[in-house]
């Protein structure tokens, strides 16, 4: 079966004022059709910029290509100009993200936003289909534009959407501006929806009416999704598969469940025991210790050697490439080579 989302050995910096920090560091992941992946990592090992690799929606500059390929739908987006990339992103590719007020403008009421949203997508599929850069705004566009927002923000569940669609960003709670991003983001009815932290500015009985959102969303429209969050417990319950990222590079990747009962990357293995669960005895809990590395002057060989209590000089000499453990799951740990005289 084709992936849909193939990324190979991606590299990417960020060149600052401070330096040139190497933050993606050959990325491997890949994404087949109908994938739930949940992509975890600590705050600042590259999850979000690795995601909007996929629409091309990195900041440039300062984000800067190195190396590799980022394939969507057999083709590389690396390779492609911003009206092939506007037509991805309108009709191919949709985003939410962490905080719902940097989505919306609150100047604009949710129908300008939403119905200006529905057709600047138009104009991005007409762009490319006739070449057009604009189709004329005219008022039976405009109000069919307004019909399919009514209807989207109903299937998201807020009620009155003929009425609420006239409220401005702030007349919504959190949880309904959230909905609203989730309704813009499926309105082209993409194959892969990249949900960046969709919850963690939530309530948590919020939190939990989002991702059954979600959930029903994958079934009723076949979304394929890549879900970036911090909480694992949120992994478990709708994602099959799970991608652990550890500074610039995925570490480990396969199924949800086979990763959480015995996970192979000893920074894997360390997330997992700095969860709390209810044997857990008080004051016991372990994570990972020591600190990320900077990015800007990284370690040698694997990045994780600084904290890993199982390194060993080798580990220093090269980043250690992928290992596949059984058929789908994979681990990038010199520990499980055959080739390695040390290996497990
Ligand atoms: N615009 C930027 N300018 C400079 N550095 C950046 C920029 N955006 C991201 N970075 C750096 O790139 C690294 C990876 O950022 P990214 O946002 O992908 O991390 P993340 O895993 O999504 O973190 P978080 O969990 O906090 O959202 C971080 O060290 C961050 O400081
Ligand atoms: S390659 Fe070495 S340092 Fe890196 S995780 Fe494996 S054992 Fe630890
Ligand atoms: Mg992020």
């Amino acid at each position: 079966m084709e992936a849909l989302v193939d990324i190979q050995n991606l590299h990417l910096d960020m060149v600052t004022l401070d330096g040139v920090a190497h933050v993606l560091n050959g990325v491997n992941l890949t994404i087949h059709r109908g994938d739930l992946v949940g992509l975890v990592g600590e705050t600042g090992c590259g999850k979000s910029l690795t995601a909007m690799s996929i629409p091309q929606l990195t900041p440039k500059p300062p984000a800067r290509y190195v190396e590799g390929r980022v394939y969507f739908r057999g083709e590389n987006v690396l390779d492609k100009s911003e009206t092939e990339l506007r037509y991805l992103r309108a009709h191919h590719i949709g985003v939410i993200f962490q905080d719902p007020m940097t989505g919306l403008n609150p100047v604009f009421t949710i129908e300008q936003q939403m119905v200006d949203a529905i057709l600047s997508r138009e104009d991005a599929i007409s762009a490319t289909y006739w070449g057009l850069k604009w189709l004329p705004s005219n008022c039976e566009r405009r109000r069919r534009a307004r019909e399919r927002a009514i209807a989207l923000l109903r299937r998201v569940g807020i009620p009155e959407p003929e009425r609420r669609i006239h409220s401005y960003p702030h007349e919504f709670s959190g949880g309904m501006r959230q909905r609203v991003l989730i309704a813009m983001a499926i309105a082209g009815r993409p194959d892969l929806l990249i949900a960046d932290e969709p919850t963690t500015a939530l309530d948590v009985s919020v939190q939990a009416q989002i991702l059954r959102l979600i959930a029903e969303l994958v079934r009723e429209i076949q979304l394929t999704v890549l879900l970036i969050t911090h909480n694992i417990g949120v992994v478990a319950q709708l994602c099959n598969r799970i991608a652990v990222m550890y500074a610039g590079a995925i570490v480990e990747e396969g199924p949800v469940r086979r990763v959480l009962r015995a996970p192979f990357h000893p920074y894997t293995q360390g997330l997992l025991k700095a969860i709390p669960t209810e044997t857990t005895p008080k004051g016991k809990l372990q994570g990972v210790p020591g600190s990320v590395p900077n990015l800007y002057s990284p370690p040698p060989g694997c990045r994780f050697a600084p904290r890993c209590a199982y390194a060993r000089s080798v580990c220093t000499l090269q980043q250690p490439p992928m290992t596949t453990i059984d058929e789908d799951h994979h681990v990038a740990c010199i520990l499980y080579r055959e080739d390695h005289p040390g290996s497990l």
